[in-house]
């Protein structure tokens, strides 16, 4: 009996590829699953699955028909130049990843506005004395880029009680925020935010947007949480704008150059919280039942969500 559909799955390390392979097994009738082998044979894949490949799967695999990607941003995919022009994209929507961010975030929010890191500072000297209490409308909180995940950031920061704005490139309503739409609304959109979170796509648009240009239009004693992609940000901009008191601080979860290399600045940076690419991790079996799902789709001829649109990148 041949089989129907291949599938090839190919992460960034054979360790990996074997282990989501075995994730996939058995999840769809009538398909085998492969996991990719840099020194491999062509399998005559219908799709990949993919996080991070080897370019060469896109010479060695010619029969694709879509490429799902197991994380939410593909800007490392869409940068190769192996991979067609017109192979469909698809990438993980949520898939788990929308919670843990929340978590993320309203940590890093109440870490600045309830100033978690002085009190740290005072039990480190031994010293007991309380800040004044915090006012909320001091803390008004930023929300740039509202796809699936950063549509939930924004709206659990409402319920918090925080002022919420988001700023996006399409125009969409979410309660309780104002949306701020496209370069033009851009600098009053951080005119008004204290607490700056990145969540945008890695685009050519958003490429450096976190630059001293754009951070220097935030609040006084801004805070800026990063859990988008280092590319975003102008790292030495934010350390300038650190040491001239400017701005209050950071929580940053990716950088230029991951691992962040063990001499930079920000490791031992007292106003800088590193953390190394956790914010939100795919869960497995959120992201093996979401491609599942959206394959038996396809083979259907059905229309699916989280089709990347590669003339805006994402
Ligand atoms: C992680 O960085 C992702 O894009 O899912």
């Amino acid at each position: 009996m041949g089989v129907g559909t291949k599938i090839i799955v190919a992460t960034d390390s054979w360790h990996g590829s074997v282990e989501w392979c075995k994730a996939f097994e058995g999840s769809l009738p009538d398909t085998l699953f492969f996991p990719w082998d840099d020194s491999g044979e062509p399998v005559g894949a219908d799709y990949a699955i993919v996080w991070r490949p080897a370019p060469t799967l896109f010479v060695r695999e010619t029969r694709l028909r879509a490429v799902f990607n197991l994380g939410a941003g593909i800007d490392s995919l869409v940068g190769l130049p192996e991979l067609p022009a017109d192979l469909p994209i698809v990438r993980l929507e949520d898939a788990g990843m929308a919670e843990q961010m929340v978590e993320y975030v309203v940590y890093g929010l109440l870490r600045a506005s309830r100033e978690f890191s002085a009190y740290e500072a005072q039990q480190r000297a031994g010293e007991w004395s309380g800040l004044p209490p915090v006012n909320r409308s001091h803390w008004p909180v930023g929300v740039m880029g509202l796809g699936v995940i950063g549509e939930r950031v924004a709206r659990a920061v409402v319920r918090l009680g925080y002022p919420v704005a988001g700023w996006a490139r399409r125009a969409r309503e979410i309660p309780g925020a104002q949306v701020y739409v496209g370069a033009e609304q851009l600098p009053a959109f951080l005119a008004r935010t204290r607490v700056l979170v990145n969540l945008l796509p890695l685009t050519p648009e958003t490429d450096s947007i976190l630059n001293r240009e754009n951070l220097e239009r935030l609040m006084p004693q801004a805070y800026l949480i990063n859990v988008a992609r280092g590319q975003h940000l102008v790292e030495q901009d934010l350390l300038d704008l650190l040491a001239s008191g400017r701005f209050a601080g950071a929580l940053l979860d990716v950088f230029r150059s991951e691992p962040l290399p063990q001499s930079h600045p920000f490791w031992k940076h007292p106003a800088i919280t590193v953390t190394p690419h956790i914010s939100a991790i795919t869960l497995r079996e959120d992201a093996v039942n979401q491609i599942v799902n959206k394959i038996g789709k396809l083979k259907q001829g059905l229309p699916i969500s989280g089709r990347v649109s590669r003339e805006h990148g994402y």
